[in-house]
């Protein structure tokens, strides 16, 4: 079982898809901490029903991004943490927790990178007006959302498509690989030594 942190900003779905995944043994993980930098996160509510410990911090109690982040390394060493899953944490990852985590910090984002980085991906690509999009699966460096790419997997924007389906379609390619991506990374990391 590898020991992993999801961080989660907002609604949580993706943190949804790793616990049931890893509930239903398709992840072979163990949730330690779940991470947000917003209180009312609902993504906090799903750690709670799953029984999952969760930990809060506010962003602007500190002075700076490296001093947060050397709070939450403290803690993630202690819970033997091995590996950094975002899942819909919006914001940038710093040296401090980079350092901490060479190539142990992993991304979900809703386009195919480098295409419509940063917040809100579903809504470029459709002002973009492009017939293709998807989701994209990567290893985190300092930009935003630039990181080497793992998986991608392609997504059809309908003709005249809604941004609601589009949106319920994303998610659900989303839900379905990043459990499975994941789970291919700590397999291999099984294999290592
Ligand atoms: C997901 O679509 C994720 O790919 C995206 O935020 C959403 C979070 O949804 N992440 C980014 O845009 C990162 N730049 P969720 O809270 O329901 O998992």
């Amino acid at each position: 079982m590898t020991p992993i942190a999801v961080f989660a900003s907002g609604f949580g779905s993706n943190l949804q898809a790793i616990l049931d995944a890893a509930a239903q043994g398709r992840l072979q993980a163990k949730i330690e901490l779940v991470v947000s930098d917003r209180a009312k996160a609902y993504a906090l509510v799903r750690a709670k029903e799953a029984s999952i410990p969760a930990f809060v911090f506010n962003p602007r109690d500190y002075a700076s991004k490296a001093d947060y982040e050397t709070m939450l390394a403290a803690r993630l060493g202690e819970l033997g943490v091995e590996y950094l899953v975002l899942a819909g944490y919006m914001r940038l990852i710093g040296p401090t927790l980079l350092e901490r985590y060479p190539n142990r910090i992993i991304n979900i984002h809703p386009s195919l990178l480098p295409l419509f980085p940063g917040k809100d991906g579903i809504g470029q690509a459709l002002a973009a007006g492009v017939t293709e999009t998807g989701v994209t699966v990567h290893y985190v460096d300092e930009g935003m959302d630039t990181g080497p790419i793992i998986a991608q997997k392609r997504v059809p924007v309908l003709p005249g498509e809604e941004r609601s389906s589009l949106e319920r379609r994303i998610h659900g390619v989303e839900h379905r690989l990043y459990p499975r991506v994941l789970q291919q990374i700590f397999s291999q990391e099984g294999t290592k030594c």
